[in-house]
């Protein structure tokens, strides 16, 4: 068939748009990253080994019987009961990431001490007595697959296969009279006690997975509600992704609107993380996840704050009446004799945080209206400034609580310049502004919208889950958080 040059362009179009369409889903990047190192890894293997050796502590080994029969003697019968598990030693345990795939739990060198009462009879000779086991040289080695719930964003944990084996089993008989003869069976009775074992090994270890540590994942917030406007998703994107030094889970981590969600107008970065490694786990939370919470309460029009002067200390000369600002606009004075004034202060564009290896800075867009309260209490509208703080900064730290682990904030201000957007009592100098904004903001608002950040924001952190040794480090676009875990 020839080459119709039209085709080939419809072609080349089409792998354009399918490029694009891979390059658009790869560009989903999340707006926080959790990520587990070698370390954590460690630390959850001590924890996991201690439940699966009271689990195995549980285990149930059925009685069993058999016959025998010798030259002389002729036939006899014997069964061993009332087997408990005395002791389960766990002594060597590892939990290792296969890039790609998920985790491998592996126990080596584990051994079991079962003890039991035996009984044995021919004719009418019946004796009896008790026994010691010792099952040595266990090994188990289990796979451990993460995946994530499409539809929760949850995620999950199965273990994917399990395989154990038994080195040797030791029987040592104590009693009378027969202990001798069952000594002579002694291959018969350990090898059945071996498959007794071999079979509930690995059946234990796939239980407490599904019993013990999906439930745990499953305390992993997908949502964090914080305020009858907002929510922070922590939903997974992906399954977690196993490299060959780390676990790390893509979580969306970003803000929404409890009234009406939808997509932010700006997409979450890249994180470029270091290599770090001496701490059990690290967040990386990009600036995305704060600029997704200004956007959402600025369109909420929440950030806002109005102030009357009765807020103002009664030892400052600055008052917010039309008497005070008179002294600076006449006509203010003139208008409205004698009255109380109120300003409004808002954020008229969404907060923006910015997140860089020299710290953190922000940027608030704010408006200030100023109103004269009328006699009948209605308010009318003097000027609006706009305000732009010309250098600002903020801390972020987290908070260790017993209840939950937080991010809290904290801004400051530098100098604010003042630009004058509106006026209803005519043309005015707002330099005679300048020095009152610059007290009434910093000394007023400021502490009032830092007081709402101490508060902060829950961590996408399972339950019973303590954090110590933090250290918080702003890298490009994003925060990196790291500690160690204790787990109560
Ligand atoms: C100011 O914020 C409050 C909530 O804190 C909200 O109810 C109110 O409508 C806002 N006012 C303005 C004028 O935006
Ligand atoms: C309050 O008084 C002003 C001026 O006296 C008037 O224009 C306004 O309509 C009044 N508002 C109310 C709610 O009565
Ligand atoms: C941030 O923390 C540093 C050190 O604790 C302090 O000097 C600075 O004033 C803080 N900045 C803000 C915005 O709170």
């Amino acid at each position: 068939m020839a080459r119709d040059p039209d085709n080939t362009l419809r072609w080349a179009t089409l792998m354009v748009l399918a490029a694009l369409g891979t390059a658009v889903t790869e560009a989903t990047n999340p707006g926080i990253v959790v990520r587990i190192t070698q370390k954590g890894l460690d630390y959850a293997c001590q924890q996991g080994v201690a439940v699966l050796q009271k689990e195995l502590e549980k285990i149930t080994i059925p009685s069993f019987s058999g016959s025998f029969k010798i030259k002389y003697l002729g036939k006899g019968d014997y069964s061993f009961y009332s087997l408990v598990i005395r002791e389960v030693q766990l002594p060597s345990s590892q939990i290792r990431l296969l890039p790609n795939e998920g985790l491998a739990f592996s126990v080596t060198n584990a051994n079991v001490k079962i003890s039991g009462k035996w009984k044995a009879r021919k004719n009418f000779i019946k004796t009896s007595g008790n026994f010691d086991l010792s099952v040595e040289g266990i090994s188990i080695s289990a796979g451990l697959k993460l995946s994530c719930d499409p539809a929760s964003g949850h995620s999950t944990v199965t273990c994917s296969s399990c395989r154990n084996h038994i080195d040797s089993v030791h029987l040592h008989v104590s009693g009378s009279q027969l202990g001798w003869l069952i000594q002579l069976f002694h291959n018969k009775i350990e090898s059945s006690l071996q498959n007794a074992m071999n079979n509930k090994i690995c059946e234990v270890v796939t239980s407490s997975v599904s019993s013990k540590l999906e439930p745990f994942f499953q305390t992993l917030p997908v949502t964090a509600s914080i305020d009858n406007v907002a929510g922070i998703d922590y939903s997974l994107l992906a399954p977690p992704i196993a490299t060959t030094e780390t676990l790390d889970g893509q979580l969306k981590g970003e803000f929404f609107s409890l009234a009406h969600r939808s997509p932010p107008p700006f997409a979450p970065p890249a994180l470029a993380f270091p290599a770090d490694h001496d701490h059990m786990v690290y967040l990386g939370i990009s600036d995305y996840f704060f600029n997704t919470a200004g956007l959402v309460y600025q369109q909420a029009g929440v950030l806002n704050l109005t102030l009357k002067d009765d807020m103002i200390p009664k030892e400052s000369k600055i008052r917010l009446t039309t008497k005070f600002f008179g002294t600076l606009i006449p006509q203010v004075a003139k208008m409205f004799p004698n009255m109380n004034m109120e300003i409004l202060i808002r954020a008229s564009s969404p907060p923006y945080l910015t997140v860089s290896p020299a710290g953190l800075a922000f940027t608030p867009a704010l408006e200030a209206q100023a109103f004269a309260v009328l006699p009948n209490s209605s308010l009318a509208p003097l000027f609006l400034l706009g305000m732009v703080s010309c250098s600002r900064s903020a801390n972020v730290s987290v908070e260790v609580g017993a209840m939950s682990d937080r991010l809290v904030g904290e801004l400051d201000l530098d100098k604010l310049l003042l630009e004058l957007k509106h006026s209803d009592i005519g043309p005015f100098s707002i330099e005679l502004l300048q020095s009152i904004m610059n007290y009434v903001v910093p000394s007023i608002v400021l502490p009032k919208v830092n007081e709402k950040l101490q508060k902060g924001f829950p961590l996408p952190m399972p339950s019973r889950v303590q954090l110590y040794n933090l250290v918080l480090q702003p890298y490009q676009e994003f925060l990196l958080f790291g500690a160690d875990v204790h787990y109560r």
